[in-house]
């Protein structure tokens, strides 16, 4: 505070004040859900979460968009008709693989229900809709 008053609450007002407006617009937006900002993976107040669930909420974000950039390089290649330029974007794709399956994995190992669940449907042949039932009972 010592810094403002030194410095000339009206002159600091001044250079503020354009950049007030905008700040209290965007803040206007983001209540109203009109836009959105990097921290939406919280459902809940951030500061009111532990480090832990931040961490767990960001990596769900991250799975989020791996999975949708697999989708996103499923359609381009299915376009796609240079042979050449659909081999990079497959390459590309196994990347996000890796980067989906890493961070399931993470998230697994921190929810024990949700890594039972999926023991039972991942990596299975038969009825995925029978292996789901059957895996919900086991957390049941
Ligand atoms: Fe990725």
């Amino acid at each position: 505070m010592d810094r403002i008053t030194s410095f000339g609450a009206d002159s600091l007002e001044s250079a503020l004040g354009d950049n007030r407006v905008f700040t209290e617009n965007i803040s206007s937006l983001y209540q109203k859900k009109e836009i959105k900002m990097g921290f939406d993976q919280y459902h809940e107040p951030p500061e009111e979460l532990s480090q832990e669930m931040r961490t767990f909420a960001r990596m769900i974000t991250s799975l989020i968009e791996e999975a949708e950039a697999i989708g996103w390089y499923e359609q381009r290649m299915s376009l796609e008709k240079d042979k050449e330029a659909k081999a990079i974007m497959a390459n590309a794709q196994k990347e996000e693989f890796k980067h989906f399956g890493m961070n399931l994995e993470f998230l697994l190992r921190r929810n024990k229900n949700w890594r039972t669940e999926l023991q039972s449907i991942l990596f299975t042949t038969g009825d995925i809709v029978k292996q789901g039932e059957a895996a919900e009972k086991k957390v049941d």
